[in-house]
């Protein structure tokens, strides 16, 4: 493949599959991945652990006030072959993925502050290339030059029975309508929150993946790619 390093943006809706299908893209071109979802997860764990959010409600003062104090870190984990991330120190992967962050999140992320700090950081990371950033508002505010816009969506139903599985193989006690209710609410909020909004950029192209396998996006992939960096 091409030896120009370019940046891909990865947007779209919760639980559509964005960051398996950026892992793998980033493991093909030996490009860095960063699940930008799993920053603002991470900051609303620390909240919850903090006290700053109760019964899904924000304090935003209580939250823009800690924001220096949560650094936020990634470290790649071979085992995984991805990276996990940690908050001051701390691996919490496993904790940020929880139904009650799931559910508290939107809140924390339409919070000014928060996606200030995120964003530079966003930015940092992916300023030399080479680099798969799957959100919701890579490809139209972190990155709006990124060479390679993908906006990804699914069906509802099918999101929430992806998800299900994903959750019920690790032994959660969730219900299938709890989480097709959490993937609908959030695309909601996602969609139209006052800043950043989740929306398709201009020059992004669609992948509806609600019927597609893994390999078949890999193939509708490497098209794409090929098309834009022109091997
Ligand atoms: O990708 P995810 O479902 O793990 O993201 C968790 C939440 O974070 C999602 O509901 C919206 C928010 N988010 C965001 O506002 N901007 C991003 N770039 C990534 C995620």
């Amino acid at each position: 493949m091409n030896n120009k390093r370019i940046i891909i943006a990865i947007d779209g809706h919760s639980s559509c599959g964005k960051s398996t299908f950026a892992k793998a893209i980033a493991a093909r071109l030996g490009y860095i991945f960063i699940d930008t979802g799993a920053m603002y997860r991470a900051v609303t764990l620390y909240a919850l652990e903090n006290g700053a959010i109760e019964s899904c409600i924000a304090n935003e003062q209580k939250i823009e006030a800690m924001l220096d104090d949560i650094n936020i870190n990634f470290r790649f984990n071979p085992e995984r072959g991805a990276s996990d991330i940690y908050v001051n120190g701390d691996m919490v992967e496993g904790k940020i993925r929880t139904i009650e962050v799931s559910n508290c999140v939107s809140a924390v992320s339409s919070i000014g502050a928060v996606r200030r700090k995120l964003v530079a950081m966003q930015q940092a990371m992916g300023r030399d290339g080479g680099v798969v950033m799957d959100g919701r508002d890579i490809g139209t505010v972190v990155f709006p030059d990124a060479e390679l816009k993908i906006y990804m969506t699914a069906d509802a139903m099918v999101r929430a029975e992806r998800r299900y599985k994903e959750l019920t193989a690790k032994g959660d006690n969730v219900s299938l309508e709890e989480i097709y209710e959490n993937v609908v609410s959030r695309d909601h909020a996602d969609m139209t929150r006052a800043i950043s909004p989740l929306r398709k950029a201009e020059d992004a192209i669609v992948l509806d993946n609600s019927h597609m396998s893994v390999e078949e996006q890999m193939e509708w992939f490497d098209r794409e790619y090929q098309r834009v960096v022109g091997c």
